[in-house]
């Protein structure tokens, strides 16, 4: 009698061999599909952030030569972000409406010295606010006033249109702020200026290191900020699919989803439920625990980074916003 099983139908005839597992393989991440978030600083030193390894605030100066080399490595996009001086924060944020602001410079320098980089810049008042919020808070101080703060960010739109980003990338969570930036582009003649809306952006515990690196964390000793009331329940489904309806309904070219790796639900929902191109933010502190966990040596890095950008590819991201996408387009450069 032999061991054999009567098993006709086998699926690691399928798994046999690297070459029928790369043929086979239904996901791919290239260094297309990547976008590189760059922080950027007044100073003129490069400045590492210790809650993100090998990541640091990018001198002005530098910016460009950085997009020619990831444009280089494949890399289409970058999302920049600044770093405010302290000094320049207010109550209201107003910094985010000086024409000669380091966000706006920043876009202007990289547009011009690196025209063919596909610039998304944020909008949200965040990095100019004293408090730390998205936006400006009602008169108890209370919460942020959704309308006040969707003016700003219309204004704060067509600065940064006008100086020369691909997209526009609101990031705060405000109610009808897509339709309004729309129709104001629109009305100032910035027909080809994009939205890339976070359409599904989660109150998350994952965003510290972000915090660090734009200058908007609480010190020790402050009250941590909840942002609960305008960014969405993490134990939320269904109203996903709302905010998305409603970004698109209202002329978001791109959705996103954000973060990436506990919500890769949420990314399929939206990939069945949507025509728009689709995006996913794997972010800061997403980046920040495979990085400690391969500190460590608990970890393959390499490994365990390119797992976690195939699984969002696989739930149906198109484009990824990644701290990874530098370091996985050089290897990816060494392995083809
Ligand atoms: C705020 C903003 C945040 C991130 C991007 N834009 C943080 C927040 O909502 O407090 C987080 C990105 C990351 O963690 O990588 N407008």
């Amino acid at each position: 009698m032999s061991d054999s099983l009567n098993q006709p139908i086998r699926l690691r005839r399928l798994r046999a061999s690297a070459g029928i597992r790369a043929m086979l393989s239904e996901t791919v991440v290239e260094p297309r599909h990547l976008i590189q978030p760059l922080f950027v600083t007044e100073g003129e030193q490069a400045e590492p952030i210790a809650s993100l390894t090998g990541i640091s605030r990018i001198p002005l100066a530098q910016l460009a030569a950085k997009c020619a080399e990831l444009q280089l490595l494949g890399v289409h996009g970058v999302a920049l972000f600044p770093k405010i001086d302290p000094k320049r924060k207010t109550a209201e944020g107003a910094e985010a409406l000086n024409p000669n602001n380091l966000a706006l410079r920043a876009i202007r320098e990289v547009k011009t010295k690196c025209p063919g980089i596909v610039l998304f810049a944020d909008i949200a008042l965040d990095p100019y606010t004293t408090h730390g919020h998205d936006g400006i808070l009602n008169e108890a101080g209370t919460d942020v006033d959704n309308d006040r703060t969707v003016a700003a960010l219309v204004k704060m739109a067509l600065f940064t249109a006008q100086a020369g980003a691909d997209f526009v990338a609101p990031s705060d969570m405000m109610d009808g702020r897509v339709g309004a930036i729309r129709t104001a582009l629109d009305a100032s003649g910035h027909t080809g200026t994009g939205i890339l809306a976070y359409s599904a952006k989660y109150a998350s515990a994952f965003y510290g290191p972000f915090r660090d690196a734009v200058g908007s964390a609480r010190k020790p000793g402050e009250a941590a900020i909840s942002k609960a009331s305008y960014q969405m329940n993490p134990a939320n489904r269904r109203e996903a699919l709302r905010e998305a309806a409603l970004d698109a309904a209202e002329g978001a070219d791109l959705l996103m989803v954000k973060p990436a790796g506990a919500y890769l639900d949420i990314i399929r929902d939206l990939r069945e439920s949507t025509d728009r191109p689709l995006a996913a933010y794997q972010v800061s502190g997403e980046y920040a625990q495979l990085q400690a966990a391969a500190e460590k040596g608990w970890l393959d890095l390499r490994s365990a980074r390119d797992e976690s950008l195939l699984a969002i590819r696989r739930a149906g991201a198109d484009v990824i916003l990644t701290y990874f996408a530098e370091a996985y387009a050089r290897d990816y450069a060494r392995r083809t």
